[in-house]
């Protein structure tokens, strides 16, 4: 396992720049873990990397509660949010579509449901709060694609 970097939010502004510095390094393939309570910014990240990469919604096979498509031409980024869902409720839902497209960005909270059926290398973002608009956002990595997406996030904040 790799060691853990950290980075830090002092605004919502500051997470949807790291949003955005974060979906300029992406490639397609990654796939990314957030965690963190209610409320810590993980939507706010989710969403800000959507509208940096200039992507719309569009509807999808799943639910639309559990899983939002954001397109682009032919890219493809998949935000799921499984709060509160055990793994034998979202087997079967539809996320086939999403699992076939080997170039899509996969962005999922609450993703303890889904782990088995996800390849091994994905980023865990862990997201403290540290005060009102304070947050805490640890990067861990599980592979050489979700490796180099953490350390060149993580460069950005600390050049
Ligand atoms: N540094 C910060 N980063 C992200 N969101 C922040 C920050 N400071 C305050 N907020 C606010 O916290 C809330 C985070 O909500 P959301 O992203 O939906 O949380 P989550 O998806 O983790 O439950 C938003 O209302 C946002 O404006
Ligand atoms: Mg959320």
């Amino acid at each position: 396992m790799t060691k853990e970097l950290v980075l830090h939010s002092s605004s919502a502004l500051q997470t949807r720049q790291l949003a955005r510095e974060f979906a300029a390094r992406l490639k397609g393939g990654e796939i990314v873990f957030l965690r963190g309570p209610i409320g810590a910014g993980k939507t706010v990240f989710v969403k800000g990397v959507a509208e940096a990469l200039g992507m719309k919604s569009s509807p999808t096979s799943a639910s639309f509660s559990l899983m939002k498509r954001y397109q682009k031409g032919k890219k493809n980024l998949f935000h799921i949010d499984l709060f509160r869902l055990s793994e034998g409720e979202v087997f079967n839902l539809g996320f086939e579509e999403m699992l076939e497209d080997e170039k899509a960005v996969i962005l999922a909270e609450w993703p303890d449901p889904l782990a088995s059926m996800m390849p091994k290398d994905r980023l865990e973002m862990d997201f403290t709060l540290c005060g009102a608009d304070k947050r805490r956002i640890a990067l861990r990595a599980n592979g050489p694609v979700s490796q180099a997406l953490a350390e060149g996030l993580w460069q950005s904040q600390n050049k």
